[in-house]
């Protein structure tokens, strides 16, 4: 893995210098400052949250762990990496770079926030900064110039090779997690025994994973973003929701899987066929498909599944007009997914900027772009039953072509929500997630 990734990455640290240079040049600009940033201060306290570096930080090199280190790129010149390695006996200090990267970059070690910024190509240049607004940074302009970052985010949705080989990799790690996560459901364990499960498979510890993990028991599945973890087990496992992810030298990736339990065969019908919609969803992404006509077409699919289980009797495309099937599908299809979870630039119209809308009553949608090769989107299709949704539902008109008893049946088991991460090629669609889960 590490001789393939050294071997990507002079490819990948070039294509981000081009892009680099082309940001600064369209924009005014002589030097591009990206800070790591520090770990936020918790309020009154001593404190701090955990540290993330940025992600145009990490989009320049392998290194998550240094809190006050900078790069700096000037067109022409090698990249330098101004790295902070404080004085620090209270603290782990972060590790003298090392690596298949190092070769590439000018390495100023210093020892504090401000010497760091002393290193920097001064107010008086053109340049242009990328900081989080933290005044710990040592006074320099919080920046985010918004027609430098529109270049660069824009950049951001073709993934180089070098990023697809560890974003294959964070599904390698989450594919093996969400195996002992299943293992321990079907063992009976706590959502909190299953969370543990899952961070020993990965060899993580929460703070690394790219997002908050979603372990949900039963009726928790309604809730889409259930991250409470109950210490106890529930009498019986009725169902079992997962979304989690891993995390690869910065890149995420973002799966959910929902299990039946022993016995639960209405129910596992029901993941069947979400799982078979899901699947051909996941086959269309292709260069020149339009995401929000994908994420339509998935309501159109999701209410012949909700027709064919018994729980609607009007047609399809009534089901999508008349609103009853967001009732069951309250989210968006996907979002673009790489350096952050949710990706930037899902609604960006061109390199320079500008927003394409969200169709009509799609308000979750997060993406709305036309897909092309290197883009890596999810696609997570989901059937819930959620009470808020479905108690405003039933005072609709469209209520009585809806089976009330057997939506009630269904409560229960909470949802079904079923994602993989998929990238486009110029052919058929790579799926990370169903290879990941194949060599698992
Ligand atoms: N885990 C967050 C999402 O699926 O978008
Ligand atoms: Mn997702
Ligand atoms: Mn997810």
């Amino acid at each position: 893995m590490i001789d393939r990734l050294a071997s990507l990455y002079p490819q990948h640290l070039a294509t981000v210098r081009e892009r680099a240079d082309k940001a600064l040049a369209l924009t005014g600009h002589d030097h591009l400052l990206i800070a790591a940033g520090l770990p936020p201060r918790k309020f009154l306290d001593d404190q701090d949250y955990p540290f993330v570096a940025s992600p145009h930080f990490r989009h320049w090199l392998p290194l998550t762990d240094a809190p006050g280190s900078w790069i700096v790129h000037t067109p022409g010149q090698r990249p330098r990496l101004v790295f902070l390695q404080p004085r620090d006996y209270w603290h782990v200090v972060p590790e003298a770079p090392s690596g298949y990267w190092v070769e590439h970059f000018d390495i100023a070690v210093v020892r504090t926030v401000e010497e760091a910024v002393a290193q920097l190509p001064g107010a008086q240049t053109r340049r242009a900064v990328i900081a989080p607004d933290q005044p710990a940074l040592a006074g320099i302009e919080a920046g985010h110039p918004q027609d430098v970052l529109d270049i660069l985010h824009w950049h951001r949705s073709y993934k180089t090779p070098y990023e697809l080989a560890l974003m294959r990799e964070a599904s390698r790690i989450g594919a093996r997690a969400h195996r002992a996560a299943e293992q321990a459901f079907r063992a009976g364990a706590s959502e909190l025994g299953i969370h543990q499960a899952y961070l020993a498979a990965a060899g993580a510890i929460d703070a690394e994973l790219p997002y908050a993990s979603i372990v949900a028991l039963n009726q928790h599945g309604a809730v889409l973003h259930y991250t409470h973890f109950d210490h106890v087990a529930p009498d019986y496992h009725r169902s079992f929701l997962i979304d989690a992810g891993a995390n690869a030298c910065g890149y995420a990736s973002d799966i959910t899987r929902t299990y039946a339990g022993r016995g639960e065969d209405q129910f596992q019908s029901l993941i069947d066929s979400v799982e078979a919609a899901q699947l051909s969803f996941a086959a269309k992404v292709r260069a020149g498909q339009s995401y929000p006509e994908l994420h339509i077409h998935a309501h159109h699919v999701l209410a012949g599944v909700l027709r064919e289980h018994g729980f609607i009797r009007m047609e399809p495309e009534s089901a999508v007009a008349t609103g009853v099937t967001a009732a069951f599908f309250p989210h968006g299809l996907g979002h673009p997914i790489g350096l952050q979870v949710h990706d930037v630039a899902g609604f960006q119209q061109g390199e320079r900027g500008g927003s394409i809308p969200r169709p009509a009553g799609h308000p979750y949608l997060r993406m709305t772009r036309t897909l092309e090769p290197g883009m890596v989107v999810t696609i997570e299709p989901g059937l819930y039953f959620i009470d808020m949704l479905l108690a405003e539902l039933r005072e609709r008109p469209v209520a009585k072509d809806i089976d009330w008893e057997r939506v009630e049946l269904f409560k229960p088991y909470g949802g079904i929500r079923i994602e993989d991460d998929v990238a486009c090629t110029g052919g058929e669609p790579e799926n990370l997630t169903r290879d990941a889960f194949a060599q698992a």
